[in-house]
């Protein structure tokens, strides 16, 4: 393979790109690359990767994994430990050039992705502590709202002219607090998920349906399913719930009657998420909601997974937290990118085994 043709995009590549020998030896680097290292290029050609990162390292060992599987590998927030320099945390990618398996391609990336998918991961947190508020603000609400509407409507029977607007308001004000309430509480809910085969695509045609028959009535939907999808492992309300979210805000983003949303699911097998202990969870199916409405507003987009962020007048900002906390549960991962026109939701989830499989 020559380079020349490719330099110039080679050489613009945001992230760190190395091409290795199927021996791990250093073969091509470009300029991130060679910044990340903090050597150049002419010095670490024909080296072992191992002799920069960290001979142990996750890195490491996802490179020697694609080699062994001769397939691409995928890591998600794993620690790059490039030997001499602080730990950052990142992203890397490795997959072959050639047919022949004998050219890798790692691209690592140290920010953006990464600092998304901590993020992602710390939105658990945040939804925790909102979770146990919520319970406690559900409890408190209730009763007394029940006796405000009980005076409203005793009001309204009563009342002359304006005042029966007026007490009716209370009444219709009061049902709203009391729908809040609701789903605020079932935010809060608690119960130990229960993993079980969960077809992906069942659960997709029912969220599909409900929101036809409601909010999405005027937008087209498009499915390219795989076929050969295998079970998710998980609890298929809960996993419905995930995609009604997901489905009602596209639904909620797009213009009347051009608004088309996408469902789309897929295999990749080469997903990983670094947990605790050093151990990886393999997070192969691949679903996605794909909208073309206008997009997450700028000033959002980092802020979407957290709870009570809306840019809708009568939002309530539970949603995506609601989204997160289930997909959390389930060790997977759900991100976004968006942008005027293509807004996408990707969610990953581990698949169905009879006994769980940690890789
Ligand atoms: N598909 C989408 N397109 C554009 N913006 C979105 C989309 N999904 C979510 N958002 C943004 O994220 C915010 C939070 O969503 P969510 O948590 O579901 O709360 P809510 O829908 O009540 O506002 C929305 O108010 C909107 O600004
Ligand atoms: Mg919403």
């Amino acid at each position: 393979m020559t380079y020349n043709t490719y330099e110039n995009i080679w050489g613009a590549l945001p992230f760190p790109a190395f091409v290795l020998g199927s021996d791990c030896k250093i073969l091509h680097v470009n300029a991130s690359a060679e910044q990340l290292i903090a050597t150049s290029q002419k010095q670490m050609i024909s080296k072992d990767i191992a002799n920069f990162f960290h001979e142990n390292s996750i890195l490491v060992s996802t490179v020697k994994q694609a080699i062994k599987d001769t397939g691409s590998v995928t890591q998600y927030n794993i620690d790059v430990a490039v030997v001499g320099k602080p730990l950052i945390c990142g992203n890397v990618y490795v997959s072959f050039l050639n047919p022949t398996q004998t050219e890798l391609l790692m691209v690592v990336q140290p920010t953006g992705v990464a600092q998304k998918m901590s993020q992602s991961l710390t939105n658990l947190s945040a939804a925790r502590s909102v979770t146990a508020m919520a319970a406690m603000l559900a409890h408190e609400i209730r009763n007394p709202l029940a006796g405000i509407s009980g005076a409203a409507q005793l009001l309204a029977m009563n009342a002359k002219g304006e005042d029966i607007e007026l007490a009716e308001m209370i009444e219709q004000e009061a049902k709203r607090i009391g729908q809040l309430v609701d789903r605020v509480e079932h935010f809060g809910d608690q119960r130990p998920m229960e993993a079980k085969p969960v077809n992906i695509h069942d659960i997709l045609d029912r969220a599909q349906r409900a929101a036809m028959a409601g909010y999405a009535a005027d937008v087209s939907f498009s499915v390219e399913y795989d076929p050969s999808l295998p079970d998710a492992s998980g609890d298929a309300d809960q996993l419905l719930q995930v995609f009604q979210n997901l489905i009602k805000n596209a639904a909620e983003a797009v213009s009347k009657n051009r608004g088309v949303i996408k469902l789309r699911t897929s295999y990749n097998s080469g997903v990983k998420l670094a947990m605790q202990g050093n151990r990886t969870q393999n997070l192969p199916l691949l679903i996605e909601v794909i909208d073309n409405g206008i997009g997450i507003p700028e000033l959002l987009i980092g802020e979407v997974f957290d709870p009570f962020v809306t840019s809708k007048s009568n939002g309530t900002g539970l949603g995506l937290p609601l989204v997160s906390k289930i997909i959390a549960a389930h060790g997977g991962l759900v991100e976004c990118a968006s942008t005027t026109g293509k807004t996408v939701f990707s969610v990953r989830l581990p698949v169905w085994r009879a006994k769980k499989e940690f890789g």
